[in-house]
């Protein structure tokens, strides 16, 4: 079923959400601005274009007051289902920590919400895209948490300075295709297919013992059987992996999974 606005049918999954979202922006649109309105909002964004053309990111969505800046082509999906790593998170009893690591960051939205919404004291996030580093550092500075997070450009952890200690790392990565990609790139996909090998060999050695990865995957890609053999051969234990709900407990295409390191 697909969504339907007007007759109120909607579908509670993932994709339907999306289709809702961007709906909702052309009833935004449609709706509440008059051509005046819309007309000075282009003027304005002529404006900065051309007189500072240092702010090209967008404030994408605020966690709690923390604006975080992107652009609509770097997002991974953690602009809209970033908060519902907090319930993950509570269902597995894991509350407020000291530092998380936000791994395949993007522009750092899960990061940056549970920065915002106190699951942690401090963040530190990293992706393989300096453009993504670069709005996750505008965002920073932006909001005058330079002493909350630091942000690093690292192919898989390669980068991470030796002194990084985490108690929790949260991750939307890039799947591993189970199907042929018709149009490749590093934001939906790992074709390497060793990129949470290369991740889960390497991570122990950052974390505080006893410190947690909860990583989010397709059901369709993979399953914890996949992940095991990584996990066990660097050094982590599976500890338990959920299908992401809805709020009305509808199942979505993807889990959870929790390990312990
Ligand atoms: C599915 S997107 C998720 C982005 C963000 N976490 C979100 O939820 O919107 C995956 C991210 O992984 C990054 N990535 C791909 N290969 C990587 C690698 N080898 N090392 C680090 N990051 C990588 C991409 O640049 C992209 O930003």
């Amino acid at each position: 079923m697909s969504s339907d606005l007007k007759s109120g049918k909607l579908d509670p999954n993932w994709f339907d959400a999306c289709a809702l979202n961007s709906q909702y922006n052309a009833r935004l649109l449609e709706e509440w601005h008059t051509g005046r309105t819309l007309a000075k909002a282009a003027a304005r964004k002529l404006y900065r274009r051309i007189f500072r053309p240092g702010s090209k990111y967008v404030p994408a969505v605020a966690y709690n007051g923390l604006l975080v800046f992107a652009r609509p082509d770097v997002n991974g999906g953690g602009l809209w289902f970033a908060p519902d790593f907090s319930r993950a998170l509570l269902h597995f009893g894991i509350g407020k920590c000291k530092r998380i690591f936000d791994f395949c960051a993007g522009p750092g939205y899960i990061g940056f919400f549970l920065l915002g919404s106190g699951f942690c004291e401090s963040v530190a996030l990293s992706d393989i895209n300096p453009e993504v580093i670069a709005m996750a550092r505008h965002t920073i500075a932006y909001n005058g948490i330079e002493h909350l997070a630091d942000v690093y450009t690292s192919d898989v952890l390669e980068q991470i300075p030796a002194g990084e200690r985490w108690d929790l790392v949260v991750a939307n990565s890039p799947v591993v295709p189970s199907y042929e990609v018709k149009r490749a790139n590093i934001i939906d996909y790992d074709l390497t297919g060793h990129l949470h090998e290369r991740f889960y060999a390497s991570v122990k050695k950052f974390m505080n013992p006893g410190g947690f990865v909860l990583t989010l995957h397709t059901r369709r890609d993979s399953s914890v059987e996949f992940f095991r053999p990584m996990i066990e051969a660097g050094g982590g234990r599976v500890i338990d992996s959920i299908i992401r709900k809805d709020f009305r407990g509808c199942e979505s295409d993807r889990y959870y999974l929790l390990s312990q390191w």
